[in-house]
């Protein structure tokens, strides 16, 4: 494994996405990485809980990689999010055991998305928090246009997404987005204490619950189709190619 860390301390696994000079983005490879270990975290017995975070102290996960999707076509556009939601997003929220993301700074886009596939987030203090794909030409399409609607409600979800802003711990907790908000330096001592909560409970039972509580939420697949299609045809537009071009060019983008 190259950009992911992986550690396993007595019932708990922590998975640390390590591409920091990529603000820990996500590419083909880390995506293919992290499925890698989902499976194989997912039937290993010994594991109870998983932690998911990113490596440094200034982001969590930065997005999706725009450098590697930039040239995309409407099919791959397409693609790129059918991949990501069936290799990693789906995964993190079927997992078998609870899975923690510990929000340690930046995470927008696709790294937003990954903490809200999650089963619940806790941040640091120099957390923020947003979906800024509209500012590129796109959508969410990791299914943040279903997961943030179904944490923060509706009209959030759409504020969020269509201002493309980002939003700080603090409203982050407000809302819902995340559970708890702690200084940076006791994130891990913070998670990994739920952690061991959840790992003295009945594994079988943990596991039910996850389930049970999933069961509620199965009428969102069409959603998701939907995400799936329109993110896509983002890849056909003018606006697209502005918004990338200009954030590699380290300009604003005038659409
Ligand atoms: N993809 C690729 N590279 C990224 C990246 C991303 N999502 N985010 C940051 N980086 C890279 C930068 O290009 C930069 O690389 P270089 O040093 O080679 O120039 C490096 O990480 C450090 O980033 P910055 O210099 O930009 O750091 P900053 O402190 O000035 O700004 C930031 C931090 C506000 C997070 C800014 O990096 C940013 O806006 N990043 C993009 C956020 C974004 O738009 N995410 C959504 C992606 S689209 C998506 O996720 C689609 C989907 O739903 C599937």
């Amino acid at each position: 494994m190259e950009n992911i860390l992986l550690d396993i301390t007595e019932h708990i696994a922590k998975i640390t996405i390590n591409r920091p000079t990529a603000l820990n983005a996500l590419n083909k490879q880390t995506i293919s990485e992290l499925s890698e270990a989902l499976d194989q975290l997912a039937t290993n017995e010994d594991i109870r809980v998983l932690i998911i975070t990113g490596s440094g102290t200034k982001a969590f996960v930065a997005g999706a990689d725009i450098k590697e999707f930039s040239d995309f076509d409407v099919k791959q556009g397409a693609q790129l999010a059918a991949l990501g939601h069936e290799m990693l997003f789906d995964k993190i929220e079927k997992f078998p055991k609870p899975v923690i993301a510990a929000v340690n700074g930046f995470a927008l886009g696709g790294g937003l998305e990954l903490a809200m596939a999650c089963h619940f987030r806790i941040a640091s203090d120099n957390a923020r928090l947003g979906l800024p794909e509209t500012s590129l030409g796109l959508i969410p399409g990791y299914g943040g246009t279903q997961r943030l609607p179904e944490l923060v409600g509706k009209g959030k979800a759409i504020e969020m997404i269509t201002t493309a802003t980002m939003i700080d711990a603090n409203d982050a907790h407000r809302w819902g987005l995340v559970n708890q908000v702690v200084a940076q330096a006791e994130l891990e001592a913070t998670c990994t204490k739920i952690a061991q909560k959840i790992a003295h409970n009945s594994p079988q039972a943990v596991g039910a619950a996850l389930r049970a509580i999933a069961g509620g939420f199965n009428d969102k697949v069409n959603g998701y189709n939907v995400e799936i299609s329109e993110f896509g045809k983002c890849f056909g537009t003018e606006d697209f190619k502005e918004g990338t071009t200009a954030f590699i060019e380290k300009r604003k983008p005038n659409f």
